[in-house]
């Protein structure tokens, strides 16, 4: 059954700052498009749906989100279809308004129904059609988030929230292999934590040591678990995948593990490789199981994955100060790129 369509305001901006991109030259992050889709949550219903030109939030100084981090995200993007270029295409961004949720609930947020999140953003792709790019990997980030907005100093769930999406053209966000390091002193997250959740406070424990590993000359941390440090769980931002001799392994997500983010892309991920006829286990990795492989050559190669990056192929993993070089010849992670991009533009049939 198809939804009603909801009652969503429009509102256009008069400045439009499109012609002012230089869509051939896009920073990750720092030039957002004209409008922003915006809901506001208060005596149990979420309300007053708007698409509105890019502007300042009001925020009283009390605003709760800042002072106790209720505050989650999403990322999705969007690309012109390739038979299409009047067509703008999101890969499943249904799994992303149900994570949301999942986020929410973890942190005693708001839940928004699914249907705000899929009509707000189909609403404002189609105010804002022109700012999605189709230069080569290019796209437009999707970035959907909520935030509590009580003006209160008390310390309890928020009653009022305001949930927005808000887009950036974006080019490649890595432009070489990553030279990661293997983290054995912080944790992003912890057992029982927010870790399988996309919450702010995540991102914010994990800048120190990501600040740390790059004044040493690392682009990004190899996360390990909290208690022993022994099991590798994540990258910088992103889930990990290790060519071991043609099996691909990764860490478990949920109900196993709840320290690891269930990334869309990495699931998209998994469903491919298995397409490809590939073997994929979800299991635990050892620092040490890697570090043998790569000295007794059974490591073909390592990627990160998430949905900035889609897939970003590791060139060296660095242990204990040892820095250990991966394959140079590995050109696998590109071709899995490759394809991943083609679903995303409608260039390929989507495996789901
Ligand atoms: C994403 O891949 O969407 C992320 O969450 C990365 C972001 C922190 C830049």
């Amino acid at each position: 059954m198809k939804d009603l369509a909801l009652d969503i305001r429009v509102e256009k901006t008069q400045n439009s700052r499109l012609s002012e991109v230089d869509f051939n030259n896009i920073p990750f992050g720092k030039i957002m498009a004209d409008h922003m889709f915006v809901a506001d949550y208060s005596d149990g219903k979420w309300h007053d749906l708007r698409v509105v030109p890019y502007d300042n939030f009001q925020l009283g100084p009390a605003t709760s989100s800042l002072h106790y981090g209720q505050a989650i995200f999403e990322g999705l993007k969007g690309f012109r279809n390739a038979q299409n270029p009047d067509e703008i295409l999101v890969f499943r961004p249904e799994e992303n308004a149900r994570r949301m949720n999942v986020s929410a609930e973890r942190i005693c947020m708001a839940t928004l129904p699914e249907e705000i999140f899929m009509q707000g953003l189909h609403k404002l792709l189609e105010v804002d059609r022109d700012w999605v790019p189709d230069t080569e990997d290019s796209s437009l980030y999707i970035r959907p988030f909520m935030f509590a907005t009580d003006n209160f100093l008390g310390m309890r769930p928020s009653e009022t929230y305001t949930f927005a999406i808000i887009t950036a053209p974006a080019g490649k966000y890595y432009s070489k292999a990553l030279k990661v390091k293997v983290e054995k002193e912080f944790s992003r997250t912890s057992p029982g934590g927010t870790g399988y959740a996309k919450v702010a406070g995540n991102y914010a424990a994990s800048l120190l040591p990501a600040k740390l590993a790059a004044e040493q000359g690392y682009d990004q941390l190899l996360w390990t678990d909290a208690k022993e440090h022994k099991y590798i769980e994540e990258s910088g931002t992103m889930n990990v995948m290790f060519d071991i001799d043609g099996t691909f392994v990764t860490a478990p997500t949920i109900p196993v593990e709840d320290t690891i983010l269930r990334s869309v892309t990495r699931l998209t991920v998994i469903e491919l490789l298995q397409d490809m006829g590939k073997k994929v286990e979800e299991r635990h990795i050892s620092v040490e199981e890697v570090i043998s492989s790569i000295k007794n050559g059974k490591l073909r190669g390592a990627f990160g994955i998430g949905t900035a990056v889609t897939i970003a192929p590791f060139a060296t993993i660095a242990e204990d100060g040892i820095d250990y070089d991966l394959p140079t010849d590995y050109t696998f992670s590109l071709e899995l790129k490759a394809k991943f991009q083609g679903i995303q533009k409608g260039e390929l049939e989507d495996t789901k």
